[in-house]
């Protein structure tokens, strides 16, 4: 049966969705998510997909700002669709992804206050930009006669795999960065350079720029994604201009260039040369990292310093610490001072020569292990207790086998970092099952302007009061 159509409508915004979408409702009574509107504000508004039972409308006109509105910074706001919070104030931000993250989990007998990093814009360590010969324009820019082909770097655009939203500036990362993209817009996006691709006929050279920094030492390091249809001359040529560009307080250590002719458009491919060298230093809470630009660490070093804390602070100290889902080891390198020794387990086996490296680096006594955790968690209770835990599962949450073992394991405590929410949501009660209480819940967030919290809860095996 055809469902009727939703004429366009106005609402108010009461409320944050997952991924930083505000909550609306129809004018007969139905919840609706509107892309591009913060909580507070009043919008015209039409619908334009449903999945399910939820409706998706786009913003058409603001009517009223958020009472507490300021004026986002970014020139690209609202076409690049990435930071979509940044029209309410930081502490705003942080209060409403707060009570959507403490929602998803289902409350706890303790919430602490919202935490996160001291800046709301320019705390990114990564960075992640696509050539491309198509841009994708406002509805004003088009009207303007503004062209459309041309030689672009920048963001997709929602749902656009074929345009970019040229960016000569990204809010979100530090002067350095902006210096460098800077740099390489001023060389590579010049008429005599080979074009970049066109990802509609798979033709052109210039794909991806990754950047990443240590926002402590403030090294650079730049990755240059091509197919081969272009002259290696040009990367040689790109990476001898980038490494001699100033750069404000910091310094632009290695260009890596990666080859990819694939057709699917992921910053991919084989590392065919290096100028300068392969990997940064880092540093977070008084430990050393040597991270290459493909290892996993936290995209904001000072948010992950702060969510790093609330950890210990959750964990307690004493006995080992098992850091599962450990990545490059982080969590157990930052917090081991509180403990008799680190065990890490971690899939990736480049994370784990990372993580041995790191504790070396640090003179940490960790051992880590390339492995699933659900395959390798029936050997836990082998580790000499007494044991505290933290598992940081990726965006899916545990594994079910991995939740079943971990409800009956034996340890003082067991900390859940959840970079969904609604995935610690959903593992709970299987913790619960097992015996585990949930005391404490945080939440910390790591990316202001976008609908990204991460939170952290605190389960233990006291009975309850
Ligand atoms: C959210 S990250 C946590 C990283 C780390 N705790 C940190 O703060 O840097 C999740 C990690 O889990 C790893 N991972 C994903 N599935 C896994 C599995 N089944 N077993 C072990 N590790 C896994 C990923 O490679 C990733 O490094």
């Amino acid at each position: 049966m055809a469902r009727r159509p939703v004429p366009p409508f106005e609402t108010e915004i009461h409320a944050l969705a997952d991924r930083g979408v505000g909550v609306g409702t129809t004018p007969d009574g139905r919840e609706v998510r509107v892309r591009g509107t913060v909580p507070g504000m009043r919008v015209a508004a039409e619908v334009f997909k449903r999945s399910g039972r939820t409706l998706h409308a786009r913003r058409t006109a603001t009517i009223r700002p958020a009472p507490d509105a300021v004026p986002p910074r970014c020139a690209v706001f609202g076409l690049c669709g990435g930071c979509t919070l940044q029209e309410l104030p930081l502490a705003a931000q942080r209060g409403h992804k707060h009570a959507l993250a403490v929602d998803a989990v289902g409350g706890a007998p303790t919430v602490h206050a919202p935490r996160g990093g001291p800046h709301a814009y320019g705390y990114r360590n990564k960075v992640e930009l696509s050539f491309g010969v198509r841009r994708y324009l406002s509805e004003e820019d088009h009207a303007r006669g503004l062209p459309v082909e041309g030689r672009w770097l920048g963001f997709h655009a929602p749902g656009r795999f074929d345009r970019v939203v040229d960016t000569t500036r990204c809010e979100l990362v530090s002067e350095r960065m902006n210096a460098v993209i800077a740099a390489v817009r001023a060389h590579v996006l010049q008429p005599h350079q080979p074009p970049p691709l066109d990802v509609k006929c798979h033709e052109g050279f210039w794909r991806h720029l990754a950047l990443r920094e240590g926002m402590a030492t403030g090294e650079l390091l730049a990755v240059v994604h091509t197919t081969s249809q272009g002259p290696p001359e040009a990367v040689a040529a790109l990476a001898e201009v980038l490494l001699a560009t100033p750069v404000p307080g910091g310094r632009l250590v290695g260009v890596s260039w990666r080859l990819h002719d694939g057709v699917s458009d992921i910053a991919g491919g084989e590392v065919e040369a290096t100028w300068g060298r392969a990997t940064l230093r880092e540093e977070l809470a008084g430990r050393h990292f040597e991270l290459a630009p493909q290892a996993f660490f936290q995209t904001s070093t000072e948010g992950a310093e702060v969510l790093y804390g609330t950890v210990g602070e959750a964990l307690g100290r004493g006995g080992t610490l098992v850091d599962l889902y450990c990545g490059v080891g982080a969590i157990g390198l930052v917090l081991a001072d509180g403990f008799d020794r680190v065990i890490g387990w971690e899939v990736v086996p480049e994370a784990v020569e990372n993580a041995r490296a790191n504790a070396a680096a640090n003179d940490v006594d960790a051992s880590f292990e390339a492995v699933k955790v659900e395959e390798a968690i029936g050997t836990l209770g082998a580790i000499p207790g007494p044991r505290r835990i933290v598992v940081d599962p990726p965006r899916a949450g545990l594994h079910p086998i991995a939740a079943k073992a971990l409800a009956t394991a034996e340890a003082e405590v067991l900390v859940y970092v959840a970079c969904h929410p609604a995935s610690l949501g959903r593992d709970r009660p299987l913790l619960e099952a097992g015996g585990w209480r949930l005391t404490d819940l945080w939440t910390v967030d790591l990316f202001p302007q976008t609908g990204h919290v991460e939170a952290v809860a605190r389960f233990v095996r006291e009975p309850a009061p």
